[in-house]
């Protein structure tokens, strides 16, 4: 075990005594994945990241595509080991399963088994929680109603639309009622009211008291949602912070200080 990981309680049920009520802790996170064959390097997809995500913060993980962002995400999901460092969710290190059961995630890609209706996706996955079968049937029509699909649930997957497909992965990710919601570019491949109906549920889910980290590149939508951001440019974190104090701070819009700080230049005009 690393330095940084036997400072922080790892039993179940106990808070990291420095920052209680981080419900997100990542500790000098570094996720390398192997040379895939010979002649090739190892690509190291995060590089040292420490941050913390407190309760009820909705929080907007920013970086342009290979940044690192699903590394990060897999690794507090315990889908992929951290090559060093460590990270915990509610003071229980990811590498424990515990840590897991009050999460709901909503992967990058979704592939549901789509001769399945809606209901009966639900059902499985409410299985899979061991949710009780008295309350299975009332928590699927819950979240059903909640991502508006409750008119259509007993349609085929297949036969919904992207919009409505990225909706019934977000009902997955909320059927075990969790508390910490990570959501791996949930607008992404969305027309306007699809995100504009994602936005709305994300803001539903922080006057729950929730707390969601989710990852985009849909600036405008992360200005108007989020508490925090953090900005991750080839595995480094280049800011953290509120956007309102980004803004100020460097007299620009969000996409104007997100450019800069990864080091874009405008190519000259001819
Ligand atoms: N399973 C993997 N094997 C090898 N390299 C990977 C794997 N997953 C991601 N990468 C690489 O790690 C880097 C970060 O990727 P990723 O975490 O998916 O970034 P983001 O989600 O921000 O787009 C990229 O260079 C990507 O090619
Ligand atoms: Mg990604």
């Amino acid at each position: 075990m690393s330095a940084e990981a036997t400072k922080v309680t790892t039993e179940p049920g106990l808070s990291v005594p420095a920052a209680p009520s981080a419900v997100i802790r990542i500790q000098g996170l570094v996720v390398e994945y192997p040379a895939r064959g010979f002649g090739q390097s190892a690509t190291v997809a995060v590089k040292d990241l420490n941050l913390d995500i407190y309760q009820g913060e909705v929080f907007g993980f920013l970086g342009p595509n290979g940044a690192g962002k699903t590394s990060t995400m897999q690794v507090l999901l315990g889908f992929q080991p951290p090559t060093r460092g460590a990270a915990y969710i509610y003071g229980v290190d990811v590498r424990e399963p515990i840590a897991r059961q009050r999460i709901g995630y909503l992967p990058e890609l979704t592939y549901y088994y789509k001769f399945l209706t809606a209901e009966e996706l639900l059902r499985f996955y409410g299985r899979i929680f061991r949710l009780p079968r008295a309350q299975l049937e009332s928590r699927i029509t819950a979240v059903l109603k909640l991502v508006e699909l409750e008119p259509v649930r007993k349609r085929l997957i297949k036969t919904y639309s992207k919009g409505m497909q990225q909706r019934i992965g977000l009902a997955q990710a909320l059927i075990n009622h969790p508390d910490l919601l990570i959501l791996d570019e949930p607008t992404s491949g969305l027309d306007p009211p699809g995100r504009m109906q994602v936005r709305e549920l994300i803001h539903r889910l922080k006057t729950e008291g929730r707390t969601v980290l989710f990852s985009s590149h849909e600036l405008g939508e992360v200005e108007t949602v989020c508490d925090r951001i953090a900005i991750i440019n080839r595995g480094e974190l280049v800011t953290v912070g509120r956007v309102a104090d980004l803004v100020r701070q460097y007299q620009m819009d969000l996409e104007r200080v997100f450019l800069k700080l990864i080091g874009y230049q405008p190519q000259p005009q001819p």
